[in-house]
């Protein structure tokens, strides 16, 4: 069973299928994703100027000293022959008289963003999904979401963490109302990011942390939660009390086209902070940001596209160009109001090389996944590159006919249990807690941080916890509960790794901390052991 429908779970889902018969199962319309709304494209050595160690010691630098070399080598070398066979798959990535157009990013030294104009994600979600599509050995269930993982704790109630396996999950059926019992000799989460904590964020309503939530249930290790990288550049859409659940990405690849960030008051700022300027990598161009803001107390600074032709803008930049146009903004001639918004979470579930988690037949790939490739930060269009990857590494392990997943044959695994609960009639409860929790986490876990801040966030992120499982236990399952309660978790596990990590590095800036004096040069890890 592959439990998500992006970029990691189609690709895993398509080698695993060689052999093997494949359950995808996916919260909404299987399109939707993080990956559906990728822009800038997938970083590769592509270009006859570039070279494996240079994306390598791109990585390295952005990641503050975190990163997993054995990882990033692994990402980098296998990149060029995955962005082929995404070729072969039917992906039409954007061509320069028939070579492949290669964009620049912040903090790539070299240009080698493969990308389909701005609409990089939506293309790769399309030729995957055909190829899904006419593949017999792979059924999708859609509006489907994974409740919890099945371990040996469900089945024996045992409590002992170590030598656990995973046999499935409990998935509710948002149709017909019902919770299915999925028994699978591997289980892959491939469920994306956790955006959606933060008040504002670039991602869709659906990265919400499930799958690192349910793993943490289960008693897997979760890694460098504190990371959590803001986009620079978000459109700034003006609209009262009101947020929008999704903030429209304004890709860092207009920057590497030649679009500079300037002050309200029209003035360049970035030669201040760092010699890259507007190309820098993300931490410090959206703490830059964050620092200008605050000092003119302007709620966003701008983005000046206007020295790119009007013909380059429309042609590499549809989706940027027309969603700025609907909203009055002609972005050959006008700047472009922009502000930070939640992007990526760079922690997750913690995987070996090859996916796999600390619990046996459990993997996880792409976003959901702490593979050691980010460290402190993320760069650049190396993510779907990262779930690319992993993806193919674990997709070999489980098609080869001669590696045998233990199923739970003897075992008798329970049917979920629903007694004693009703339909929820205080959705206020729930819509509430959603709001208060992206508030919290936008306003004391953000971009810049401190102990106060982050003590103050944790009691009220326990308190809603608590509430939560209570209500979560007398209350007939429903996706926006599970989602609640999944959602006050992450935010735990964000805030308790940030207030584990006693320094600044990368994305986590705490003013407490505020000297380069970095001493914990080692992954925040935190394991739920009192399942
Ligand atoms: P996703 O694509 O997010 O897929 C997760 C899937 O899991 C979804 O189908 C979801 O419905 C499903 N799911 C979640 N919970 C459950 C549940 N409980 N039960 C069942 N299904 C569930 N990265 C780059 O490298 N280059 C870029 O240019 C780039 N641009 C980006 C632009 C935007 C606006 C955003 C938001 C991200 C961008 N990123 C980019 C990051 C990148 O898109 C993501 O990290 C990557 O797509 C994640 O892929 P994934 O397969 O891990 O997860
Ligand atoms: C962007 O296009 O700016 C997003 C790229 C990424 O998140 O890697």
């Amino acid at each position: 069973m592959v439990i998500g429908s992006g970029i990691a779970g189609l690709s895993f889902a398509l080698k695993a299928a060689r052999t093997r018969r494949v359950l995808i199962i996916t919260k909404k319309e299987q399109a939707e994703s993080n990956t559906n709304y990728a822009q800038g494209g997938i970083a590769s050595v592509i270009s006859p100027d570039d070279s494996f160690g240079l994306h390598i010691k791109d990585t390295l630098d952005c990641g503050a000293g975190l990163c997993h070399t054995d990882a990033v080598e692994q990402i980098v070398k296998n990149g060029p022959a995955l962005i082929d066979e995404l070729i072969d798959l039917g992906v039409r990535f954007s061509r320069e008289h028939g070579r492949l157009d290669l964009g620049r990013e912040g903090g790539h030294v070299r240009k080698r963003i493969v990308h389909a104009k701005d609409l990089t994600g939506k293309e790769i979600e399309r030729a995957l999904l055909h190829q899904i599509s006419v593949n017999k050995n792979i059924r999708v269930f859609e509006h489907h979401s994974a409740i919890d993982l099945i371990t040996e704790h469900n089945i024996t109630k045992s409590k002992r963490i170590a030598n656990r396996h995973c046999y499935g999950a409990y998935v509710y059926d948002e149709k017909s109302k019902k919770i299915l019992t999925v028994i699978s000799g591997v289980t892959v989460l491939c469920t994306g990011g956790i955006g959606q904590v933060y008040l504002h964020t670039t991602n869709p309503v659906i990265a919400t942390g499930d799958g690192i939530a349910m793993a943490y249930r289960s008693g897997c290790l979760i890694g460098n939660m504190e990371f959590v990288q803001f986009h620079p550049t978000s459109l700034y859409e003006a609209a009262g009390d009101k947020y929008s659940p999704q903030s429209f990405l304004i890709s860092e690849a207009l920057r590497g086209a030649g679009a500079i960030l300037k002050t309200r008051s029209g003035r360049e700022f970035m030669q201040k902070y760092d010699k890259r300027k507007s190309l820098a990598p993300r931490d410090i161009v959206a703490r830059a940001i964050d620092n200008e803001m605050k000092k003119s107390g302007d709620k966003y600074v701008y983005l000046d596209a206007t020295g790119i032709a009007l013909k380059k803008l429309k042609s590499e930049f549809p989706n940027i160009y027309e969603k700025c146009y609907s909203v009055g903004i002609n972005i050959s001639r006008e700047f472009i109001p922009v502000v930070p918004a939640a992007h990526y979470g760079c922690g997750g579930i913690v995987s070996d090389l090859n996916g796999k988690t600390s619990i046996k037949n459990l993997f996880v790939l792409g976003e959901a996944a702490m593979t050691g490739v980010h460290g402190a930060n993320r760069l650049a269009s190396n993510s779907l590159l990262e779930a690319l990857v992993y993806a193919d590494k674990a997709g070999m392990i489980c098609s080869n006919p001669s590696i045998k997943f233990r199923k739970p044959n003897q075992l008798k695994i329970p049917d979920w249990d629903s007694s004693g609960t009703e339909n929820a009639e205080e959705w206020v409860l729930i819509s509430q807690n959603r709001t208060e929790i992206k508030q919290i986490m936008f306003n004391y876990v953000g971009i810049v941080r401190s102990n106060l801040r982050l003590n103050r966030a944790l009691r009220r992120i326990q308190l809603i916890m608590n509430e939560t499982e209570v209500f979560y236990k007398k209350t007939k399952v429903n996706r926006e509960l599970l989602e609640l309660r999944n959602m006050a978790q992450i935010s735990y596990l964000i805030i308790r790794s940030a207030l584990m990590r006693k320094e600044s590095r990368g994305l986590h800036y705490s003013t407490d901390y505020p000297d380069k004096n970095r001493k914990y040069l080692h992954d925040t890890i935190i394991s739920n052991k009192t399942v």
